[in-house]
């Protein structure tokens, strides 16, 4: 690298947060290292969870990242205290947690989806709670009826204004039963957060058990819960009167680790991913197998990268877990740009989440998105009214192009394309990808990425 290239890395990694635009120089495989901490999708609902308690939490492994950040800011306009002496342990104190004005909640939430989460801890502890209008990332309509079925069902009471949802709890809720139309996360967390403190038993079925729930379990089980993970996606909570703060280190996230993995396979490249758990990934691994990528796993992280030579097409369906899951499609596809032959994606579980491919097409990817779908006689996925299908045809050598960032895990794949490309990459609207993803631009220093920020 030259001096200048190195000294506008430098001055780059010096401010992530406020690269909006970043250029890169791709061509050269990602090698390295690179560390996972906390899963996102554990970690702010750990955070909503201490809410729940008389004392305080503390939780460990938190990434610095935007979404962190939303629930922070969400916390603290509830009165709640959130420090951080050391780096990555958020201690989380809720005693003095009052309401907050729905402007200053609508202010924080950003274009975050946890608010949601906050009723049923708010209804347990001040008989209200109050949700904007919910943002996220754009890929699909993102309904919240699950949710507001099952607190309804808790006795939640709830009145739709232009604002948002004002929820009221006239007395204790009391536990429920919830047959959730599809294993949703968000919904089965919902149940989870408002079940442990409602008045007697709640059967949550057809309930989501992906790693990150199973997680959130085990500090509401430290909180002094009680909820039984049963088969066939039922589980079942005796509500308690009272909860106790919980001392916790976050599950690695799964997703962060399969993005670097899927960015090691697509760049030629070689990336040990320090906090990788094969446990979480298995579904994964299986698919990175067939399609020639190589892996090592030990006990502190799992080593991902290209074979050499030719890497091979793959049918993918995405599901709720022990699915592959729909977080990692995105990345993958970059990868399969590069795989010799014909590959198709089946996404069953958003019904928009193909968008990110536009760019890779631009940049020379050969990739045709079925809007209502593929049926196959070999689908072993339900198939969804809504579902997409994606088809990759490949090896197809990506060239530079100026793209835009338009969600988290297909921005992180636009990175991707942009590194494994030939040429200079101009990609907006990166800031984006803070939401999800810690340390983005130092990372990619690491890994002997060339890149300076834009304007
Ligand atoms: N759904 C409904 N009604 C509801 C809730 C969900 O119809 O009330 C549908 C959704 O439209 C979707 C399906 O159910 O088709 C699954 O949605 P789910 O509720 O499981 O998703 P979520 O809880 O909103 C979380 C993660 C997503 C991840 C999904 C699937 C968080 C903050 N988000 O979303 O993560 O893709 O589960 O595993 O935990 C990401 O990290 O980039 C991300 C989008």
């Amino acid at each position: 690298m030259s001096p200048a290239g190195a000294a506008a890395q430098n001055a780059a990694v010096a401010q992530p947060e406020t690269a909006d635009t970043v250029i890169f120089e791709g061509g050269k495989p990602l090698v390295g290292e690179v560390s996972v901490r906390g899963a996102k999708n554990l970690v702010t609902k750990a955070m909503v969870a201490a809410l729940l308690a008389d004392t305080p939490s503390t939780l460990k492994g938190v990434p610095a990242i935007s979404d962190v950040a939303v629930v922070r800011g969400l916390l603290e306009a509830h009165a709640v205290t959130v420090t951080e002496d050391v780096d990555g342990e958020l201690v989380l104190d809720p005693r003095g947690v009052k309401s907050a004005h729905f402007a200053e909640i609508d202010a924080h939430a950003g274009s975050s989806r946890i608010p949601i989460l906050f009723c049923g801890p708010l209804l347990h502890q001040l008989g209200e709670a109050f949700i904007p209008d919910l943002g996220g990332c754009r890929i699909g309509d993102r309904p919240i009826n699950f949710h507001l079925d099952a607190l309804r069902a808790f006795g939640a009471e709830l009145e739709k204004s232009y604002e948002g949802i004002r929820l009221k709890a006239p007395q204790r809720l009391v536990g429920a039963k919830v047959d959730l139309p599809y294993p949703s996360v968000g919904a089965t967390e919902q149940v989870l957060l408002t079940a442990v403190r409602a008045k007697g038993v709640t059967e949550l079925t057809n309930a989501a058990i992906e790693p990150e729930i199973i997680d959130l379990i085990a500090i509401l089980q430290k909180m002094g819960a009680i909820i039984v993970v049963e088969p066939n996606r039922t589980i079942v909570i005796e509500g308690v009167e009272s909860l106790q703060g919980y001392d916790h280190r976050a599950i690695a996230d799964r997703n962060e680790a399969a993005s670097w993995a899927a960015a090691a396979l697509a760049t030629r490249g070689d990336i040990y991913v320090r906090g990788a758990k094969q446990q979480d990934l298995m579904t994964f691994l299986n698919v990175y197998r067939k399609v020639g990528g190589l892996f090592d796993i030990d006990d502190e992280g799992i080593r991902f990268r290209h074979p050499g030579g030719a890497i091979n097409p793959v049918v993918i369906e995405t599901d709720v877990h022990p699915g592959f899951m729909t977080d990692w499609q995105q990345p993958m596809v970059v990868a399969l740009t590069q795989a010799e032959g014909r590959s198709i994606v089946h996404e069953t579980v958003y019904e928009n989440r193909f968008g990110f491919t536009d760019a890779l097409v631009q940049m020379g990817a050969n990739i045709e998105v079925y809007k209502e779908g593929i049926a196959s006689i070999t689908r072993r996925v339900p198939r969804r009214p809504l579902e997409q299908a994606a088809v990759i045809t490949g090896p197809t050598p990506l060239h530079g192009a100026n793209i835009r960032v338009p969600d988290l895990r297909g921005g992180f794949s636009h990175v991707i394309a942009a590194v494994t490309a030939q040429g200079r990459s101009e990609v907006s609207n990166i800031g984006i990808i803070s939401r999800g993803y810690e340390h983005l631009l130092q990372k990619l220093d690491g890994l002997g990425v060339s890149f300076e920020l834009g304007a």
